[in-house]
């Protein structure tokens, strides 16, 4: 808190109006004359020194407060009247600059003075103007408060982010943990209905089958030649035949023997042969090697997505033409049907549909597969399934 000397030409020269209307300042204002006695004392001085005006004017400065003796303030008083230097003093928290003007009964007050001291022209006297720098003191430390307060809600808002996300990748890790186990439920329930289809096939190829086929060898060992009995046993044969028919062709939709019997590669041509002819399909079909060994539980997957993609196809692609290919790539099996038909519907409208997309997908994932169902250039639909092998 040392007086900080300015050009000694900044002295004022203060007329006796103005000096009247510093004396209604809010700041603390004192005017000595050259011999340091006080000419003017205003009301900001008169409540923060407690002495009145009329008790204070004419007197010197030394005979007001007596502890100023020695003091810097009385340094810079000195400075400005004898020497013309304006001086600055601040407040410091160990040593208050001007001890005197302390609101009753506040004694922290003083540490937020700020004091100028002022030449006035010609070596008559200076002017005091002290500064209540507790209004910005406050503003200050109320700054502050909101800071720290602005600081906290941010740690705070921090904090529940971290916890929001914690509990989002704990989310997700349940949501992947129940999709895993709905899809191996997925694999099981559909590998126990293809067991039971293959089953029912059997018996019925067994019982039904071998029933039948007694029934035809007693009907036409059947001897009687009366034209009824041979018109009979005619309707009978045609009847029987009939039936062995529907036995195969049920059988057939159930679990193809061709499957089971020559693998899915010779079941999958076949099936496409058959689709292409009732439908009126150009067929370009790529497949591997009828021998690829392929397992049992892959080849029945493959199997339905084409039997599934074709049957959609053919009920509302409209197409002239279709191409089928099934690839053997780096430990993943590729299958890809494109029809040149009208395409798939908005998505809403397939929302509508049935069963078969939503059972190829998740016939698919249950192999750890992905099938993609898209567009087909320049139109029509294009079914993709890639399944690890
Ligand atoms: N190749 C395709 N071309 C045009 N639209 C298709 C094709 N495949 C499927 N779709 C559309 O997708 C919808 C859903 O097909 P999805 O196989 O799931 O059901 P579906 O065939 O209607 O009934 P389900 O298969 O249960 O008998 C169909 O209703 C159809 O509108
Ligand atoms: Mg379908």
């Amino acid at each position: 808190m040392f007086p900080m000397p300015l050009a000694p030409d900044t002295a004022l020269a203060v007329a006796p109006d103005v000096l009247g209307s510093l004396a209604a300042m809010s700041v603390g204002v004192i005017v000595l004359g050259h011999d340091l006695r006080v000419s003017v004392w205003n009301r900001w001085v008169e409540s923060h020194s407690g002495i009145a005006e009329s008790e204070a004017l004419g007197r010197s400065l030394e005979t007001l407060f007596p502890e100023v003796r020695d003091s810097y303030f009385l340094g810079a008083v000195h400075g400005a009247v004898n020497g013309g230097y304006p001086s600055v003093l601040a407040p410091s928290l160990h040593a208050p600059v001007f001890p005197f003007f302390v609101a009753p009964g506040v004694d922290t007050e003083r540490m937020r003075q700020q004091i100028h001291v002022i030449p006035l022209a010609g070596g008559s006297g200076c002017l005091v103007q002290i500064i209540d720098a507790n209004a910005a003191w406050h503003r200050e430390s109320t700054l502050k408060r909101k800071h720290v307060l602005l600081e906290e809600s941010l740690e705070l808002q921090e904090r529940l982010l971290q916890q929001l996300e914690g509990n989002k990748t704990e989310l997700q890790q349940q949501v992947r943990e129940r999709t895993a186990q709905l899809e191996e439920l997925a694999g099981q329930v559909q590998d126990l209905s293809e067991h039971e289809r293959a089953q029912l096939a059997r018996e019925l190829h067994d019982e039904l089958g071998a029933l039948m086929t007694a029934i035809r060898i007693d009907v036409t060992r059947l001897t009687s030649q009366s034209e009824a009995s041979i018109e009979r046993r005619e309707r009978a044969l045609k009847n029987i035949d009939q039936a062995i028919q529907i036995k195969r062709r049920i059988m057939e939709g159930m679990r193809p023997t061709l499957l089971d019997n020559f693998g899915v590669v010779v079941a999958i041509r076949e099936l496409a042969r058959e689709k292409a002819a009732v439908n009126s399909w150009r067929f370009h079909i790529d497949l591997p090697d009828e021998e690829m060994p392929i397992p049992e539980q892959l080849s029945i997957t493959l199997y339905r997505v084409c039997q599934e993609a074709l049957t959609n196809a053919a009920k509302y692609a409209e197409a002239t033409e279709l191409r089928l290919s099934l690839r053997a790539g780096k430990g993943v099996l590729v299958l890809e049907i494109i029809d040149n038909g009208v395409g798939m519907p908005a998505a809403r409208d397939a929302r509508q549909g049935g069963h078969g997309i939503s059972g190829m997908q998740h016939r698919v994932l249950a192999r750890g597969g992905t099938l993609e169902i898209g567009s087909a250039e320049p139109h029509g639909t294009r079914v993709l399934a890639r399944i690890p092998f």
